[in-house]
């Protein structure tokens, strides 16, 4: 069942919700768990900007000319929340092949999980481009709303944010946060646990994603 609330979407969508169930596999290897969250992710680039504005522009097809739908506006830039947004990033890369690409850097202290910087290099564009903000999970929020908050001061209008599995604490803290972003989960998980790990989740997408459980 898809779900909508405000400025919340899980798409219905049965390639990806069987993808997502392989990587929660915890017998999925590391080169497995990669590959498929790049998949997921050229998925999820799609489905969060499946209402970009479109016009019409004249064409010739090797039978016809005919008016056909292009964009109205440049891609939008695609900014990784690192380390786990670099496996999604390969395949939203897939589908958006000139976006600019940004890396935000983040680490969560184990104890408080509060979010801190350790890198930030953002397109130039943005304020023309707007931006679509990856990171597989979306667990207290911390870092999205750090990640996003740094994607406006840098100039970006329109931010969308997908991730692979949302907790609901951590959808309500950024939509609390930032009202305006358009965020899209491949799944809607139960709850954080006492180490704010999603449950079920998938762990820890980062270590998994690069081998180093
Ligand atoms: N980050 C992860 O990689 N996994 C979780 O469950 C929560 C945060």
């Amino acid at each position: 069942m898809s779900q909508t609330r405000a400025n919340f979407h899980t798409p219905r969508h049965a390639l990806l919700r069987a993808k997502i169930t392989r990587i929660r596999r915890q017998e999925t290897d590391s080169a497995t768990f990669r590959r498929v969250l790049a998949e997921i992710g050229a998925i999820l680039a799609s489905e969060a900007l499946r209402d970009l504005p479109e016009t019409t522009a004249a064409i010739e097809t090797p039978v016809s000319r005919m008016e056909a739908p292009v964009l109205t506006q440049m891609e939008p830039c695609l900014v990784a929340i690192l380390r786990a947004g670099l496996g999604l990033l390969e395949g939203a890369r897939m589908v958006l092949p000139d976006a600019p690409v940004g890396h935000l850097g983040l680490v969560r202290d184990e104890q408080t999980l509060t979010p801190s910087e350790y890198v930030v290099r953002l397109p130039k564009d943005l304020a023309r481009r707007g931006a679509l903000v990856l990171d597989p999970m979306l667990a207290t929020g911390g870092s999205a709303i750090q990640a996003i908050h740094r994607v406006k001061q840098a100039g970006a209008k329109v931010v969308r944010f997908a991730c692979v599995v949302a907790a609901p604490e951590g959808v309500a803290a950024l939509q609390a946060a930032h009202p305006d972003v358009a965020i899209l989960a491949g799944a809607l998980d139960e709850r954080l646990n006492e180490h704010g790990y999603i449950v079920p989740g998938l762990g820890d997408a980062g270590d998994r994603c690069f081998g180093t459980e």
